[in-house]
């Protein structure tokens, strides 16, 4: 945990920002995995740990803002408790940690919360993204689970968003850390990158790095020689020399700070020339956005800078065609980046995607585009400094999406279709980074991670005498 100045300086600061009433966060709970004694890992909710700091489950925080009076409901562990899982602090000890006032048994917030709805006190909660917790919202709140999430308080949302996107110097120190777990994740992989190894052993080993540096995983590691699928989670191929591997993987820090990142390497050690072209061209895209994004930038603006970049590319290695600001401005290099360039990160990957992405990474000024690509655009607001951004720009050839718009003429004008169909099997490049926006320019943070075609190479090259 942080010091319990910074969990008493955060909750003041969210009273200050909602009006009046209750603010009710529910940490997450034990969720069962294939029968009830056999759990999940468990992983705290991201705003109870923002704003409380324990990590264990089954506890209630409640801050009352007329009053400003903070709460922890939770049970103290029992003998049957300490027998199977040893003594653990219990709610007293926690609250001297994270400066909370009070604390009582879990049971006990149903008759606080009772109370106040009962004097018309308005009671302001986040979107449940867990059945449990829509079940024991239902209990507190007698509003039906399925109707929890229509009735959550906009105020609270915006006022967890409007703290938790801008990191402090201790959260950057978390987040660092765990990028440097992302380091030899990464680094590994790219040494297990030769002929005979299996996509799984590379999976596993990753993983195994993430736990074996404190935290788990910060989503299920994508590695895949098909990359050309963005969120490929099968691991059943074994590698071919000349293949590309794509893996897109972060840890969480011991404190739950994440980091995420995408790297590809060449299987057997060398890019082929078809290869190096496409890379540089997403690489270019990368760079570019890390030199341009500051603090008062939108990054929409960000986003299709990277577009152009990419378009540019792909006309002058053939595939694409005309001019090339309308052919972006039209969502033509959709076929090829069919995505954002990048999302928030913090405690949670996807940075508060659980309170609405819109939320986010939209406001009055930037509304969702429905143009597909720019659609699945995350965040499109002004950066600030203090933003922690995920740069992922990438190049696929995803061949069902070629038939389809191919059958179509879609975009003919600006895509040479004839020449698409040397590209069918190449797969799919990702590079990725996580930056820290600051007031003039922004800091790629963590370990540098190999990204030059050569620096990726020599990495691949590397393992090989380990294989
Ligand atoms: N890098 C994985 C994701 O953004 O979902």
């Amino acid at each position: 945990m942080f010091k319990k100045e910074v969990y008493i300086s955060r909750r003041e600061k969210l009273t200050s920002l909602v009006s009046d009433g209750i603010i009710l966060l529910p940490g997450n709970t034990d969720v069962a995995f294939n029968y009830p004694a056999n759990i999940y890992t468990f992983r705290q909710d991201s705003s109870f740990l923002y704003f409380f700091g324990v990590k264990e489950p089954n506890i209630i925080g409640i801050i009352d803002v007329n009053t400003g009076e903070d709460y922890m409901f939770g049970n103290d562990v029992d003998i049957d408790d300490i027998i199977w899982m040893g003594k653990l602090p219990t709610m007293k000890d926690f609250a001297s940690k994270n400066g909370v006032k009070n604390t009582a048994p879990l049971s006990n917030a149903a008759d606080f919360i009772k109370k106040a709805i009962s004097q018309g006190r308005k009671i302001h909660f986040l979107p449940a993204y867990r059945a449990e917790t829509k079940l024991q919202l239902q209990d507190l709140l007698n509003i039906p689970a399925n109707e929890i999430n229509n009735n959550v308080s906009e105020e609270l949302i915006k006022a967890v968003i409007k703290l938790r996107e801008k990191k402090d110097k201790y959260e950057i120190a978390n987040i660092e850390a765990s990028i440097d777990v992302a380091y030899k994740m990464h680094t590994t992989a790219m040494k297990m990158a030769q002929p005979g190894m299996t996509e799984q052993e590379i999976f596993g080993t990753m993983e195994g790095i993430a736990l074996a540096g404190g935290g788990p995983v910060s989503f299920p590691v994508i590695l895949s020689v098909n990359g050309n699928i963005l969120h490929n989670h099968h691991h059943n191929n074994t590698l071919k020399k000349g293949q590309l591997l794509l893996a897109d993987a972060g840890a969480e820090s011991s404190m739950h700070y994440c980091s995420d990142i995408t790297r590809v390497s060449p299987v057997g050690g060398k890019f082929s020339a078809k290869q190096k072209d496409i890379y540089q061209a997403v690489l270019d895209a990368n760079v570019e956005v890390i030199k341009n994004s500051k603090d008062g930038v939108a990054y929409k603006e960000m986003h299709l800078l990277s577009a152009k970049i990419i378009a540019e590319r792909l006309k002058a290695i053939g595939l694409m065609k005309g001019n090339i600001e309308d052919a972006v401005a039209n969502g033509a290099h959709a076929l090829f980046y069919p995505h954002g360039l990048g999302h928030m990160m913090g405690l949670d990957v996807h940075d508060m995607e659980g309170l609405g992405e819109n939320y986010v990474g939209y406001n009055d000024k930037f509304k969702r585009s429905k143009q597909f690509g720019l659609a699945f655009l995350r965040m499109a607001k002004k950066l600030e400094e203090g933003f922690v951004m995920t740069v992922e720009p990438g190049i696929y050839f995803i061949p069902e999406l070629i038939d389809i718009w191919k059958a179509e003429k879609k975009h003919s004008e600006f895509i040479n279709y004839d020449k698409l169909e040397d590209y069918r099997n190449f797969g799919g490049i990702r590079i990725e980074d996580d930056i820290l926006i600051t007031k003039d320019s922004c800091k790629v943070l963590g370990k540098p991670i190999p990204k030059t075609i050569k620096d990726v190479e020599d990495m691949v090259n590397s393992g090989k005498l380990n294989v």
